[in-house]
């Protein structure tokens, strides 16, 4: 008989965790025992696993005995807090918060583009940022073929960022402005119906944001090219839940964009939807609830004179392979 594993959610009334909880049925993980776990407010409440009810209940420091598999998207106090009773108890955290991503001891991994870290981990494996997983789908297998030496990104970050809160605000918001009511911004800075926001996590002292520097750092980590050159802008936008980048990429060698789209048709977790003849490009509606990242606009940049650059734009499921899913595909890999 395959082995089956105790699993627990850590925030599995939250936008990721509920898909996190999908996605264990979805793929079919051999779950043994599962887990619901989320803060005093949500114990008692239920869930559906596999056809059969599950009572939600309170995360405490004894949550982990027995567990072998913690998945953990309850932010990144949380999973400070937990780090230790979830090691003690044996089992291995899974986590989708910044708290440990850049820590040395912790392998930071999307399965697409470097499984082999999960074997140096001590106890707690991270899921990075979900604009940088989607992304390096589509980055990764065309570095490996052409060496990346300088990459641009703008992203187009849905209100799913923000958690099932960022999620309500949007369609509430968008209402409310649709009925001339007032509105009262809570998890954006500003209103985000019908109105897009260059303002993703706090400033930093040179004038990026945290984001935008959880692209930078995190890529470099998980290309294990610790000075590649890399710039962001993060933006919200009005989309419920994928997220979109407009990426310009600078290779040592030549490339063309059917060299590139072939690449990538060939990269497991790409679909290649480029064909603009037809309005086929990628588009948050389009890349909603799948698990694949769409890549396409993929065109030679015409601002340099030689054939090292292109340009192409991406959408992915901000809470499937940006998190729920990649976080599922970690637990595979062990
Ligand atoms: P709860 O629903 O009980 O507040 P999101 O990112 O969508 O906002 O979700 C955050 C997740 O983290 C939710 O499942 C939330 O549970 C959970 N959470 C928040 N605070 C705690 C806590 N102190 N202990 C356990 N889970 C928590």
């Amino acid at each position: 008989m395959s082995k089956e594993f105790n699993v627990a959610i850590a925030g599995a009334t939250g936008a990721v965790g509920v898909e996190m909880l999908k996605t264990l049925e979805k793929r079919h993980f051999p779950v043994k025992n599962l887990k619901l776990l989320a803060s005093a407010r949500s114990a008692g409440k239920t869930a559906t696993f596999r056809g059969e009810t599950v009572v939600i209940e309170e995360m405490t420091p004894d949550s982990f005995k027995g567990v072998d598999i913690a998945l953990f998207s309850a932010g990144s106090d949380i999973s400070r807090e937990y780090r230790k009773f979830v090691v003690d108890a044996g089992a291995v955290m899974i986590d989708n918060s910044s708290a440990f991503r850049m820590d040395d001891d912790v392998p930071l991994v999307v399965p697409e583009v470097n499984p082999e870290d999960v074997a140096r981990h001590h106890g707690v494996i991270a899921n990075p940022n979900c604009t940088t997983a989607i992304m390096l789908v589509a980055v990764a297998p065309l570095h490996r073929a052409k060496k990346l030496r300088r990459l641009i990104a703008s992203t187009y970050q849905a209100a799913s960022g923000a958690g099932a809160k960022g999620m309500a605000e949007l369609i509430e918001q968008t209402r409310q402005v649709l009925n001339g009511e007032p509105i009262a911004p809570k998890a954006f800075a500003h209103r985000i119906a019908f109105n897009l926001i260059p303002h993703i996590d706090s400033f930093m002292d040179n004038g990026y944001t945290k984001e935008e520097l959880k692209m930078v750092n995190e890529s470099r980590k998980m290309l294990h090219c610790p000075d590649l050159p890399i710039s962001c802008t993060s933006v919200r936008i009005p989309a419920l839940r994928a997220h979109s980048e407009s990426l310009n990429l600078e290779f040592a060698e030549d490339i063309t964009p059917d060299e590139a789209r072939a690449i990538l048709s060939a990269s497991p977790g790409v679909q290649v939807v480029d064909d603009p003849a037809a309005k086929r490009y990628p588009m948050p509606v389009d890349a909603t609830e799948k698990y694949d990242v769409l890549v396409g606009r993929i065109r030679q940049d015409i601002s340099r004179s030689d054939r090292r650059g292109l340009e192409m734009f991406v959408s992915g499921d901000q809470l499937l392979k940006g998190a729920a899913l990649n976080a599922v595909q970690i637990a595979e890999l062990l």
